[in-house]
């Protein structure tokens, strides 16, 4: 064999490992990368192939691809969402170097590679991402739109009519029509402003219930980098944002009434203090709060929201911080205005999770802090304070916060599995959160790389005979 065509062939042994591995790296750690409370039914005269499946990686993929185990089908649904903090994806300027657009451009790719992986794996009933989704709130309409385009195509890969219709509205319009939905929502009272959903399977139905494509809900919520602070948010902020992601507060109840009742709740953390730009979207918020409190909800709640609570400095990589712009602000009229904050301050934390939870259980999903983080929150004897806390206390109300690591290629490539289980017994929601890494992007450029450069030489070697 000549030189050249045993190098051909080395490298393709190289490119085949590497893309198996990029296409099963859930496979080498199972535990943390499927979801939890699956009990499989064991079947004493079931397949030849069950006593391979304990063999590490190579069970799983069997699992995955030859005989998939059987679970037990739970009395209630188990509740499957894939949670995805800070994917922050960042764009181009005219002087953007060719080496960084490259780079931007690939990241898109390895962001949607994961999705894709886990999306495939384990079909989840929904997608959350926490916040953050574009990298600067210091952009014009059509670079969010063109970051929005990338988000819809890219990177959360969908059937087309669940992306037709923020296509056709990025198309249509060079801008967005800030001026409109400033009218349209102020015309209304507070208390017209409407927020609430009833079991919403899919967006795309007109009654929103689930079409047979099985595709996952995806709920968007918002970050700093998307709408920015309260001292940067504009109506212009708002209008893009709602017009393309939704509303930036919402709940949605489901099987209200009934013991195995939950609700999923998203919250704009960003314009729940000031001093704001716009202070009514602060009046926005809350009345979507208050509004939320008087619905005297029964069951568990889910809340997914970008700013963590209020910790003290220790318990987390970030402590307590919040800025505000200063005299030397480029734009004076910010001055004063809040400019950025690591947590929710602490009397704000104290009061949304009164009227969240109002001694309901649930779990709290976050992003921001990148490194990702878990805490508790304890309700404390006399039933007033929420104190954040490593560890459950078990005599109390306690909710957990899971700040979800973010998904960016420096941070490994996360995807959060949060898996809701109806516990017949105690009839109540328990709820258990995961967190698969994939890995640094460079690995999967190699991949792309050596696949190519593979491609390449055994088709010279071929087309030569060489
Ligand atoms: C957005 O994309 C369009 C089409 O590629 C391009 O013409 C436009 O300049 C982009 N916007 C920005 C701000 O780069
Ligand atoms: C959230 O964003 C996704 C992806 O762009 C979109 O399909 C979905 O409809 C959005 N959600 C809402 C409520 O608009």
């Amino acid at each position: 064999m000549s030189l050249i065509r045993k190098f051909a062939y080395t490298v393709f042994s190289i490119a085949i490992l590497l893309n198996i591995y990029i296409y099963t790296y859930p496979s080498i750690t199972p535990n943390i990368c499927s979801w939890e409370y699956q009990k499989p039914i064991t079947n004493p005269s079931s397949n030849l192939l069950d006593p391979l499946k304990k063999i590490p990686y190579l069970g799983d993929l069997i699992d995955q691809y030859i005989a998939p185990t059987e679970y037990k089908k739970p009395t209630i649904e188990d509740i499957k969402m894939l949670a995805f903090g800070d994917p922050q994806i960042k764009g181009n300027w005219p002087s953007t170097p060719y080496i960084k657009r490259l780079d931007t451009f690939g990241n898109d790719y390895y962001l949607g590679h994961i999705y894709k992986v886990m999306k495939k794996r384990l079909q989840p009933n929904y997608v959350a991402v926490l916040g953050d989704l574009f990298s600067s709130q210091w952009i014009g309409d059509s670079e969010f739109f063109n970051r929005t385009r990338r988000y819809v195509t890219r990177l959360y890969d969908q059937p087309d009519e669940h992306r037709e219709y923020a296509l056709n509205y990025m198309n249509t319009h060079d801008q967005v029509d800030w001026m409109k939905y400033l009218e349209e929502t102020k015309a209304k009272k507070l208390n017209e402003l409407e927020f609430g959903y009833n079991d919403v399977y899919d967006w795309n139905t007109p009654n929103y219930t689930k079409k047979f494509d099985n595709e996952p809900l995806f709920l968007n919520v918002t970050g700093n980098h998307d709408v920015g602070y309260s001292g940067d948010a504009t109506w212009q902020h708002m209008t893009r944002y709602v017009q393309l992601f939704g509303k930036d507060n919402f709940w949605i109840e489901y099987n209200a009434g009934t013991p195995h009742a939950y609700r999923i709740v998203v919250l704009n953390s960003l314009l729940l203090e000031g001093p704001a730009l716009q202070p009514e979207f602060i009046d926005y918020t809350w009345e979507f709060l208050y509004q939320l409190f008087e619905r005297k909800f029964k069951g568990s709640t889910i809340l997914l929201t970008h700013v963590p609570f209020y910790k003290e400095e220790g318990l987390c990589v970030d402590g307590p911080y919040i800025d505000y712009y200063k005299e030397n602000a480029r734009e004076p009229y910010k001055i004063g205005k809040l400019r950025s904050q690591n947590h929710l301050s602490h009397d704000v934390s104290q009061r949304v999770l009164n009227l969240i939870f109002n001694d309901e259980p649930g779990i709290i999903l976050t992003g921001h802090d990148h490194e990702g983080c878990e805490t508790y929150y304890n309700k404390n004897s006399t039933g007033q304070y929420w104190t954040a806390s490593k560890t459950k206390d078990t005599n109390d109300v306690s909710i957990k916060e899971v700040t979800v690591r973010a998904m960016m290629g420096e941070y490994g490539g996360n995807s959060g599995l949060m898996t809701g289980h109806f516990n017949v017994g105690k009839q109540e929601w328990e709820f258990d959160f995961k967190l698969c890494p994939f890995i640094i992007q460079h690995v999967w450029w190699v991949t792309k790389v050596v696949s190519i450069i593979s491609t390449l030489l055994l088709s010279t070697v071929y087309l030569f005979g060489l």
